[in-house]
């Protein structure tokens, strides 16, 4: 297995605070501020084709009426992605999977795949993404780094590839939560790090593996989490996060 380096920061959707987030400008936008990292979410179309996209509903990044289960590929295809955000952004599109790991990777980037499965599609999400992704990742590049808050669905990603390392992800602290670590056998624990306490942090720690912490986009809080020790942020300003930890106050 490959030993797993995850770098300080890791742009959110790309990089949320300057391009529609989960697009590919979004990803150039992390590239071009030299983010090592992005994240991103799947779920799948009506015809079970994986797409980055992060809400259930389709209305808030598209402005279209309906949900993302009900939108075949073509469908979500004609749809307008970027110009909810601003005017330079009119007519970006809802990448698919296989797109936006072409340009993660012609990028030189590393990725967390979060598997966002609509209702009842948990196994599916992960089967149909994994699929994709084991046919386009190279070899010879840091494998992507596999979350979800879904625990079937890690379940499905430690069956069908066992050496991809998984992200356990926590909304909040759950009591059985080293139970499901074990289960899934957790590379990391990616928390809330605007809801954690100290004490949940410090449990977390002694699990032994890395923490990553969601969403930091102050300084102040990525620098107090670093002194509480957490690894890791997700960041909708990745490069204002990186700054604020690298610094010494
Ligand atoms: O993976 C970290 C973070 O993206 C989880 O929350 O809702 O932004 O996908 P969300
Ligand atoms: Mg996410």
């Amino acid at each position: 297995m490959t030993s797993l380096v995850i770098p300080k920061v890791i742009g959110h959707r790309g990089a949320k605070a300057y391009a529609p987030e989960n697009t590919l400008a979004s990803i150039h936008a992390a590239a071009d501020i030299g983010v090592e990292w992005v994240e991103v979410d799947v779920k799948l179309t009506k015809d079970s084709v994986a797409i980055i996209f992060h809400d259930e509903e389709l209305e808030r990044c598209t402005g279209a009426q309906g949900l993302v289960k009900d939108f075949t590929l073509e469908q979500i295809r004609e749809l307008d992605a970027g110009s909810w955000y601003g005017e330079s952004f009119i007519g970006e599109k809802i990448p698919t999977l296989e797109e936006l790991l072409n340009t993660v990777l012609e990028r030189g980037m590393g990725v967390n795949l979060e598997i966002k499965p609509c209702p009842g599609r948990e196994v599916e999400t992960a089967e149909v993404m994994l699929d994709m992704a084991t046919r386009i990742w190279p070899d010879d590049r840091p494998p992507p780094l596999v979350s979800s808050f879904q625990h079937v669905s890690l379940e499905t990603a430690l069956d069908m590839m066992p050496e991809w390392p998984r992200g356990f992800l926590l909304e909040e602290h759950i009591g059985n939560w080293k139970e499901i670590a074990d289960y899934i056998k957790a590379a990391t624990i990616n928390i809330n790090g605007n809801k954690i306490t100290r004490e949940e942090l410090e449990e977390y720690m002694e699990y032994g593996k890395p923490i990553l912490a969601y969403t930091i986009n102050q300084p102040d809080k990525a620098r107090e989490l670093l002194r509480w020790g957490v690894d890791s942020f997700f960041a909708d300003n990745p490069d204002v996060i990186l700054e604020a930890v690298e610094t010494k106050h």
